[in-house]
């Protein structure tokens, strides 16, 4: 039977809310059924077998909603496969990894989801007024293709029948 997934979001400026959709555009063209919705939309996980979530990082840090959301259905996230995406670095930096922040490893860590995908971002000059070190940063350093090849993963995870035991 196929899974009804739900790709949940916190974004400030729309970059991760672009991810969000083209995760779920991936797994939906694999035949999954998909929700996308920013997370202040979603009442419940329990209708869903699994939860994609992305937040955008400002300061180092997750969106407040997004750690909220986690803490609240905590107990219905680790009874599901969970994957976590962050979406943050730009320019030279694209590339780089990011940390974790602490709060957000210990819960993924008690959902035992995968490791935390990086995903480049998109800084817009509206984000960045009046902050000279920032805004020689602007500019979209998205990548569709990352973004594609990981959401074609987690869509082969889920489609792939369990080995019986
Ligand atoms: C004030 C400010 C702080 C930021 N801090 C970080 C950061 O600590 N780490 C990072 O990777 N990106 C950082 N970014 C880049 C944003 O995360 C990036 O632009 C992201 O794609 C924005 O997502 P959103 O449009 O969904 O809000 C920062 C951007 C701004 C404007």
């Amino acid at each position: 039977m196929s899974k009804n997934v739900l790709v949940a979001y916190a974004t400030k400026m729309g970059a991760t809310a672009s991810i969000a959709a083209a995760v779920g555009a991936e797994l939906r063209a694999a035949g999954i059924q998909v929700d996308v919705h920013e997370i202040g939309a979603v009442q419940a996980v329990t209708p869903y077998d699994a939860v994609v979530l992305g937040s955008a990082i400002y300061q180092g840090c997750w969106l407040p909603e997004a750690v909220r959301f986690l803490r609240r259905h905590e107990r219905q996230l680790r009874t599901r496969q969970v994957w976590l995406f962050h979406s943050g670095p730009i320019g030279a930096g694209r590339d780089e990894e990011q940390p974790v922040p602490p709060d957000v490893n210990r819960l993924a860590r008690a959902f035992h989801a995968p490791p935390i995908k990086t995903f480049a971002g998109n800084l817009q000059a509206d984000a960045v007024l009046h902050n000279h070190d920032l805004e020689r940063l602007v500019g979209d350093s998205r990548d569709w293709r990352d973004i594609r090849t990981w959401s074609h993963h987690i869509a082969t995870t889920l489609t792939t029948p369990e080995p019986a035991t």
